[in-house]
């Protein structure tokens, strides 16, 4: 379908203002380099500002002059406090937000906890970003024109499941399925948010999913480091040379979602090529579980009731 889609091809983003999580590292740095490129307004939403002025240095110097703006802010997605104040700092600085990359994220860590109690993997990737949504929907909603929402999953949504009796994974952890869990559980609330969407009659905001496939960034590194594996961190290295696509290839899915006119809310982009893994960005499915209606209207109680972040998407609080 996007045989030859690159970044060259995003529509000129001048005139737009466009959020991203993690946008330090990874494909976030690869997604706001090209977002810049093409003159827009970026949110650099950052752990750590050290890191994300760091990175915003490393764009313009990369960019050169195109009239982007990169206005690095701090936002902890491993705090319902850092969440709340960032939206509500963006919300009183911005008249418009034109799209919302929901991308940062932590992978196959040892197992820890948010500064609420969450076990860090769903709630750096799925509580944290479903708290971020919620405060700027209204923003989204109030922008005229096309705004979207996208949020960045995974293949290893398949080996996910939603343990809706041990969702912090007290009682039994095991690095990926609670990384599985938090990539399944991105994708139900982007195909709930969606459908929630369209039950209120909104047409110009769409919630959207994508993956990168395999790309060589920080995310391998992490777990092996935090749990002192010399030997898991070399693994990875090899693992990461021998299969892993560039970042910036990685992060052509996103930009897809993110800016191509011919996006449908509630649709999963991912790279087309070998396995999935690697390639230009096509629709593609995710499996059944993510669809499952019943998980998803569980999982939206359960995520409104952890972070106490209600939607409000109709005016009459649904
Ligand atoms: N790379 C792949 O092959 C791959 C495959 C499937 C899905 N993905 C998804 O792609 C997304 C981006 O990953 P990446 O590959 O670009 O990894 P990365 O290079 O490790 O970047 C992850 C970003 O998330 C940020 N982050 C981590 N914890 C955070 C927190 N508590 N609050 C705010 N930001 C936080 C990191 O900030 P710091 O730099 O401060 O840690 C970093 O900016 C993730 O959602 C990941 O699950 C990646």
């Amino acid at each position: 379908m996007t045989d030859s889609w690159t970044a060259e091809r995003m529509p000129e983003c001048a005139d737009r203002t466009i959020l991203i999580t993690g946008a330090n590292s990874g494909l976030g740095f690869e997604a706001t380099s090209a977002f810049a490129r093409k003159g827009a307004t970026v949110v650099m939403a950052c752990r750590s500002t050290e890191r994300g002025e760091r990175a915003a240095t490393e764009v313009a110097e990369r960019v050169g002059p195109t009239g982007a703006t990169l206005d690095v802010r701090e936002c902890d997605l491993a705090s319902l406090d850092s969440i709340a104040s960032f939206a509500a700092a963006v919300r009183s600085d911005y008249d418009g937000l034109e799209v919302l990359c929901n991308n940062a994220g932590v992978m196959a860590i040892p197992r820890s906890e948010t500064e609420d109690g969450f076990e860090t993997q769903l709630g750096v990737n799925h509580l944290g970003h479903f708290a971020l949504t919620g405060r700027l929907l209204p923003l989204l909603l109030d922008t005229g024109g096309e705004t979207r929402i996208v949020t960045h999953s995974s293949g290893a949504h398949t080996i996910g499941e939603i343990d809706f009796e041990d969702l912090q994974r007290e009682d039994s952890y095991g690095k990926w399925e609670a990384y599985g869990q938090s990539k399944l559980a991105n994708l139900l609330f982007a195909y709930e948010l969606q459908r929630r969407l369209e039950d209120a009659g909104i047409e110009d905001t769409k919630s959207v999913a994508c993956h990168p496939g395999y790309a060589d960034t920080d995310l391998q590194f992490r777990g092996p480091r935090e749990s002192g594996s010399k030997l898991r961190y070399a693994a990875v290295r090899v693992a990461n040379a021998l299969f892993g696509q560039s970042a910036e290839r990685g992060a052509l899915p996103l930009l897809y979602a993110a800016t191509a006119h011919s996006v449908e809310g509630g649709a999963y982009y991912g790279p087309g090529g070998l396995l999935n893994m690697r390639g230009p960005p096509e629709r593609q499915s995710s499996n059944e579980a993510s669809h499952d209606l019943t998980r998803a209207e569980r999982l939206w109680a359960k995520s409104e009731e952890l972070t106490g972040v209600q939607y409000d998407i109709d005016g009459r609080g649904r």
